[in-house]
């Protein structure tokens, strides 16, 4: 009997059809709406490895259902919705999908903190909505990027590649991070600055830290007061990283001037969530690393990691670092 490969989403058929040979591959078919928890539990009870999406809770329910699971491979170098301490528990890998996304995670951020200074979506709706009746000089006028401050909360790869993006842009760099990054500090002029020092120097705040104890609601009402009144305000990482009524409340107030965000507490979110009625909002759906080429190589990268780990050799990219290939 082939070993089971449970996959949560519809993915392209070539995807399943590289592994077929090899594996039994069962998929949800819904490209747009996440397997129903029963469901998920159940396949989770016969299969050998899950290939899942940031959007599952990869809870004790899923990971204890079954004796089979030995891997689970998320499509995302986040890995916030999976219980670590289950996995390692019941000795299950989980991997992500680090490196593969960097570039394009930090090309999106960069689009991100871009479209919210020169207000290119407000822009955009108001020739869409036959509303630009002329020429006039401080139409849309937004914020500069060039030679202005940008602030990195959350120094990894992303960060780094966002803060040479920035160079391209003449912006002083601040970063904070749990650690010094003295190669960004050389070859980019990155300056680590404490939490505090950044959040009130920096023109554009980059939120890009992973979801932790410690890193939820990081971003609260106090924090974004401490921000200039112009301050962009650009969130890449997860939603609950920050206090989200804190930011309506600060954009209301005029704390700041505008906030970016590809993330969000709940996703999707609802079209009447207030932060949408903000015209000083620009929101995307959680699309960081969606460009064709990167989303491709992450699913096969994924399925790299389950081959390894079925066939008994060490994943290319495990999360909880202990796990040991068991015979
Ligand atoms: C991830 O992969 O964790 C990021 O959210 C990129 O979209």
């Amino acid at each position: 009997m082939k070993p089971y490969i449970y996959i949560t989403r519809k993915l392209p058929s070539e995807v399943a059809e590289a592994i077929q040979a090899k594996y039994e591959v069962g998929m949800w078919g819904k490209e747009n709406i996440p397997v129903p928890k029963a469901l998920l539990i159940e396949e989770a009870k016969k299969a050998d490895a899950l290939l899942t999406m940031l959007s599952d809770p990869i809870d004790e329910s899923v990971l204890n259902a079954g004796d089979r699971l030995k891997v689970v491979a998320n499509l995302a170098v986040g890995f916030d919705n999976i219980d670590l301490k289950t996995a390692d528990k019941r000795g299950i890998a989980v991997c992500n999908t680090p490196d593969v996304l960097t570039d394009t995670t930090a090309d999106l951020t960069f689009a991100l903190l871009m479209a919210t200074a020169r207000r290119i979506v407000e822009a955009s709706e108001l020739v869409r909505q036959g509303k630009w009746k002329s020429w006039s000089p401080l139409l849309l006028a937004g914020h500069d990027v060039h030679h202005k401050t940008i602030g990195i909360v959350g120094m990894g790869k992303i960060g780094e590649t966002v803060a040479k993006r920035a160079t391209g842009f003449d912006m002083e760099i601040l970063y904070h991070n749990r650690s010094r990054k003295l190669e960004a500090e050389r070859n980019l002029g990155a300056v680590y600055s404490t939490f505090e020092e950044l959040v009130s120097q920096s023109d554009f705040i980059v939120c890009l830290t992973p979801l932790t104890d410690s890193t939820k609601n990081l971003f609260s009402r106090e924090v974004f007061r401490k921000m200039k009144k112009s301050a962009i305000f650009i969130n890449a990482s997860r939603g609950p990283v920050i206090d989200e009524t804190a930011l309506y409340e600060a954009l209301v107030d005029k704390e700041i001037a505008g906030a970016g965000l590809d993330v969000f507490e709940k996703e999707p979110i609802s079209a009447d969530h207030p932060l949408l009625k903000l015209p000083n909002v620009v929101a995307l759906p959680h699309i960081g690393s969606s460009s064709i080429e990167t989303r491709m190589t992450m699913m096969r990268l994924c399925l790299d990691n389950i081959d390894a780990v079925l066939s008994g050799k060490d994943p290319l990219t495990v999360v909880n670092k202990e796990w040991k290939v068991r015979v």
